[in-house]
């Protein structure tokens, strides 16, 4: 059994790979994703917005994704809200890598107008020392970013913090660093979507490295930070690889599959709000 610095070492080393940065940069990493970021994702982030983030020229939104890979979700974001004239002050994205810290500052150049790229800084921080990694990557004091984000994303990363056993770590500094009202949206794997659970069981050796959370584990960190949850479901049957014909089979199929086996599909969401 590994202790979790080893667990981590081997996550690092992962993620500071070319290959990642191929898996986790918008013009490699799948037709599937780069439909979800527009459609499916980019849905789910106006919904909190529209429901819950009163937002006016004179108050424009501060975003933070964590866990951002090479920036995919957090660009997309800056954009569509541009666009849905939802204006933004500022957004963040975070890492442990270094290397896709770098690649996701590249692609924001080319992704975003310069008037949106200077509103996005990405920075080196974990995690689970997310406030306090911030803070000193910007230059800033902890307390700076305490209640400072409208709303703050993670997709595919808060299941690591899971498999730390830092999850409560990483939902008390997003409680910390969100302002009352503020919105936080988790993406991640689910873990009764069959095929992963076989992929992983047969790629990696220690099972403490692929454990995927149920929806009430996903959920609960974020409870007991005090968070109110507004959204806690399982959704989307497209995979992020899928290139344009299954992911159009996987768009026409979805809709029975939900009402058949939604608890199934391939992503767990969970919407929570600091209490106003
Ligand atoms: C599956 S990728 C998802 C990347 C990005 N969110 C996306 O959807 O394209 C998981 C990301 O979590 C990051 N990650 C894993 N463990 C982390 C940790 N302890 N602290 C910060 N980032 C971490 C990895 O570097 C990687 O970028």
């Amino acid at each position: 059994m590994q202790t979790t610095e080893q667990i981590n070492e081997k996550f690092f080393e992962e993620y500071v790979s070319e290959d990642a940065v191929r898996k986790y940069s918008t013009e490699t990493a799948g037709f599937g994703i780069n439909y979800l970021l527009h459609h499916d994702y980019a849905k789910i982030y106006m919904d909190a917005v529209d429901s819950y983030l009163r937002t006016s020229p004179q108050r424009p939104l501060r975003v933070l994704e964590f866990g951002c890979g090479a920036g995919m979700n957090i660009i997309t974001l800056v954009s569509v809200l541009e666009k849905s004239a939802v204006p933004v002050e500022c957004a963040y994205g975070t890492d442990f890598s270094p290397r896709l810290v770098e690649s996701a500052t590249q692609q924001a150049k080319t992704g975003l107008a310069p008037a949106q790229n200077v509103k996005l800084t990405f920075c080196v921080a974990r995690n689970e020392k997310l406030n306090e990694d911030l803070a000193k990557a910007a230059g800033k004091r902890p307390d700076d970013f305490e209640g400072f984000f409208d709303l703050i994303i993670g997709v595919n990363t808060f299941r690591y913090c899971h498999r730390l056993g830092k999850s409560r770590e990483c939902a008390d500094d997003i409680f910390r660093m969100l302002r009352p009202g503020g919105v936080c949206v988790n993406i991640d794997m689910n873990n009764k979507f069959p095929a992963f659970r076989s992929k992983l069981k047969h790629t990696v050796e220690d099972p403490a490295e692929a454990y995927l959370p149920t929806l009430d584990e996903y959920a609960s960190p974020f409870k007991m930070a005090g968070f109110d949850l507004k959204k806690k479901k399982n959704f989307c049957w497209i995979p992020h690889s899928a290139g344009r014909g299954l992911t159009l089979a996987c768009r026409m199929v979805g809709p029975f599959l939900s009402v058949v086996a939604g608890s199934r599909a391939m992503r767990s969401l969970v919407v929570a709000r600091k209490p106003a």
